[in-house]
C-alpha cells in the first residue's frame, strides 16, 4: 500500500511563501495540505481565499484543503474552484455530513472527513463508507506544533479496522505533531497520509525534509 505526505503549509514563512511553494513543487510532497481556520470552530484564524488565490498560483502539487469552519457548505463552490484533490470537513462543524460530502463530491473532489481528539471512531459509522479519507487529528486543531497525542495511535488502528469492516475505499490521514521520530508508529498503526507542518518547515532544507520524510515509507 502507498503512503503520501502532505506538507501543512501553515508553517510555512508566508513573507516568502511562493519561494516555499516552489520549493514544495521540487520536493516529493505528494500534496500541499492548506488548513483553514475561521476562528469559531477552533480558536485560531489562519488564511482565507485571498491567500489561496496566490497559492494555487504556484502550486504544481494537489491541494488537500482541512477546513476547520462552521457551517462549511456555504463554502464548498469556492474550496472545489481550486480543484483540490480532497477537502475535508470536520464531523463536530457538520449538521448534515452525507449531504456536505456529497456537495463535495458532487464538484468532483474526494471528501475527507475529519474527526478531534476526543470523538469517538464510532461516529463514522454510518459515513465511513461514503467518505474517501477519515482524517484522524492527531492534535486539537488550530495550532501547528503541537505534541502528537498518544491516544491517536489506538484511534488510527480503530478506524482501520472500521474502514476494513465496512470494505471502504477511504485513507487514513493523521494530522498534527508528526515527526521522524513518531512517524513509524503512526505509519504502523494504519495512516495512509501524512500531514506535517512544522517537523518540515522548522528546516532551512525543506526539499530534503521533505524527501527525508518520504523516505521513511517508500
Ligand atoms: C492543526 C492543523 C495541522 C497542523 C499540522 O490544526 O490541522 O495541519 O498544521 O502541523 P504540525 O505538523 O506542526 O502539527
Ligand atoms: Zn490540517
Amino acid at each position: 500500500m502507498a503512503h503520501f505526505i502532505s506538507p501543512s503549509i501553515l508553517s510555512a514563512d508566508f513573507g516568502r511563501l511562493k519561494e516555499q511553494i516552489e520549493l514544495l513543487n521540487e520536493s516529493k510532497a505528494d500534496f500541499i495540505h492548506v488548513d483553514v481556520m475561521d476562528g469559531v470552530f477552533v480558536p485560531n484564524i489562519s488564511f482565507g481565499f485571498t491567500i489561496i488565490d496566490s497559492l494555487v498560483k504556484y502550486a504544481k502539487k494537489p491541494l488537500d484543503i482541512h477546513l476547520m469552519i462552521v457551517d462549511p457548505d456555504k463554502f464548498i463552490e469556492r474550496f472545489a474552484s481550486y480543484k483540490p484533490s480532497y477537502i475535508s470537513v470536520h464531523i463536530e462543524s457538520c449538521l448534515h455530513l452525507n449531504r456536505t460530502i456529497n456537495l463535495i463530491k458532487d464538484f468532483g473532489v474526494k471528501a475527507g472527513v475529519a474527526v478531534n481528539p476526543h470523538t469517538s471512531i464510532s461516529l463514522l459509522d454510518e459515513i465511513v463508507s461514503d467518505s474517501d479519507m477519515i482524517l484522524v487529528m492527531s492534535v486539537n486543531p488550530g495550532f501547528g506544533g503541537q505534541k502528537f497525542i498518544q491516544n491517536s495511535l489506538l484511534r488510527i488502528q480503530k478506524t482501520k479496522e472500521l474502514i476494513t469492516s465496512k470494505c471502504s475505499n477511504a485513507l487514513i490521514e493523521v494530522d498534527g505533531g508528526i515527526d521522524n521520530d513518531n512517524i513509524y508508529a503512526i505509519l504502523e498503526a494504519g495512516a495512509d497520509i501524512i500531514v506535517a507542518g512544522n517537523a518540515i518547515f522548522k528546516n532551512s532544507d525543506i526539499i530534503a525534509s521533505v524527501n527525508n520524510f518520504r523516505e521513511n515509507f517508500n
